[in-house]
């Protein structure tokens, strides 16, 4: 092989997950982009990494964070928050829009993009979030650079957006034509049953919120979808009822799981946690957290997202149900996730495919999310044997559910199109994050 200019960089003898597979081969990075993938010998090159011993991932990209700014920068920030992505090799993050105020025009959009920029330290995308005075817009601001696509609450949870007025969910579904992503809880069933909530007594979230709110909220919308020709992303799904219905729906419907329905479950982690492990949808017990593994399994779980909400601990310390719901989760993703490959109960190749491939896939993301040529240089380096304690005590909320848990597999050093961000657990550069692209902003 033959190349025009010398590699930025070289990164050599990785373990590479390819999409095919795992290959221990050089990277070859020619202006933040993979310019060379294979044995490149003595070729010119201005740094020359060894990786030996480490494998290499796609970056992670991770559809569903709460980055908290505007309005609820004690919290996290922009700053603080991908801050985590970059530590966690989280490379693109897709924020959500309940900030105060919430993301709901093409205007508070753009600030969202001028807010991040020079302070961001990984690629973003923000989502709109769905109103009653904005479906008509819709349309035309889902196209918007920089926006991941529409966000709606079928259910109130953390923040005002909401909509669950079925003529009003139906012109939503009519007008957009990208992918939406859906927050599935029955807003009705959930007031019906709030007194279920008891007072300083977490463990009853589950039960307020119980397995009928997702299942209905989910059902209802798919019916709608089909009906409309619209595509769906169901976040977060937490029941095994909801699984069976996303089987026949596979041709307009992906589904996401979050690391925490995976491995925490009722009644522990509320025995445990409290209310850090009170989040929506709940935590449930071990049987839909078993049936979401045979779903992952399965092939019926599309991405893994974090969900990353955090809240404060003196905001997590009022007495529940006053307590708000949410967890932090950026910065564990991947720790997590190659502590169950190192268990034997995932597989790095399904890790990648969840984390890379499949968000890539699900949004329509340009050039990211795979390792293959033309690419952008997104890159984790991960030590497979690496033995670390989860430690959040230096993040902004200052906590994380996983606390004192010893994993194996940790990642050693993130790249942002070609460039360090981070190296041995620290920072590195400058916070040069930039919009991420879609395919559905070329639509017409
Ligand atoms: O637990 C949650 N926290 N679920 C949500 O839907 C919102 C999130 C938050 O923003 O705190
Ligand atoms: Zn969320």
């Amino acid at each position: 092989m033959s190349h025009a200019m010398p590699f930025q960089l070289v990164l050599r003898n990785g373990v590479c997950l390819l999409p095919w597979g795992k290959t221990q081969l050089d990277i070859g990075i020619v202006e933040g982009k993979i310019a060379a993938l294979g044995q490149l010998g003595q070729a010119p090159a201005a740094e020359v990494f060894d990786a030996a011993g480490l494998h290499i991932l796609p970056g992670l990209i991770d559809s569903h964070v709460h980055w908290r700014e505007p309005g609820l920068t004690h919290k996290e920030d922009m700053a603080s928050g991908s801050a985590q992505a970059a530590l966690g090799g989280v490379t693109s993050v897709f924020e959500m829009p309940n900030t105060s105020p919430p993301t709901t025009t093409a205007a508070l959009l753009a600030q969202k993009l001028s807010l991040a920029m020079g302070r961001c330290w990984v690629d973003h995308a923000f989502f709109l979030g769905a109103t009653a005075d904005n479906i008509s817009s819709l349309r035309e601001w889902e196209k918007l650079p920089g926006c991941a696509g529409v966000k709606l609450f079928l259910g109130s949870s953390t923040g005002s957006l909401l909509l669950n007025e079925e003529g009003l969910l139906s012109q939503l579904l009519q007008n957009c034509r990208r992918r939406i992503a859906c927050h599935c809880e029955d807003e009705n069933r959930l007031m019906q049953r709030k007194a279920l909530a008891q007072t300083a007594q977490p463990q009853t979230h589950p039960l307020w919120r119980d397995e009928a709110c997702a299942f209905g909220a989910t059902q209802k919308l798919l019916e709608l979808a089909k009906a409309k020709g619209a595509r769906l992303h169901i976040l977060h799904v937490s029941t095994e009822e909801e699984l069976a219905l996303l089987q026949p729906a596979r041709a307009f419907a992906t589904a996401e799981v979050t690391p925490q329905h995976l491995l925490l479950s009722a009644p522990e982690c509320y025995e445990r946690l409290g209310t850090l492990a009170q989040m929506n949808p709940p935590l449930r017990s071990p049987r839909h957290a078993q049936a979401l593994w045979g779903a992952l399994h399965g092939g019926l779980v599309d991405c893994l997202g974090t969900d990353h909400a955090p809240h404060t601990r003196e905001e997590k310390a009022k007495p529940y149900p006053l307590s708000p719901s949410g967890m932090p989760g950026l910065s564990t993703l991947l720790p997590l996730m190659l502590n169950q490959v190192a268990q034997g109960n995932l597989k790095l190749e399904q890790l990648v495919e969840l984390t890379a491939h499949g968000p890539a896939r699900v949004f329509g993301v340009r050039s990211k999310g795979r390792l293959a040529l033309g690419y952008d240089a997104d890159l984790v380096l991960v030590d497979l044997e690496k033995k670390q304690t989860v430690d959040a005590s230096h993040t902004r909320c200052g906590w994380n559910a996983f606390d004192g848990h010893s994993l194996q597999g940790w990642p050693v050093a993130t790249l942002l199109r070609g460039q360090w961000v981070a190296r041995e657990g620290k920072l590195v550069g400058q916070p040069e994050g930039k919009p991420v692209e879609f395919e559905g902003a070329l639509m017409g």
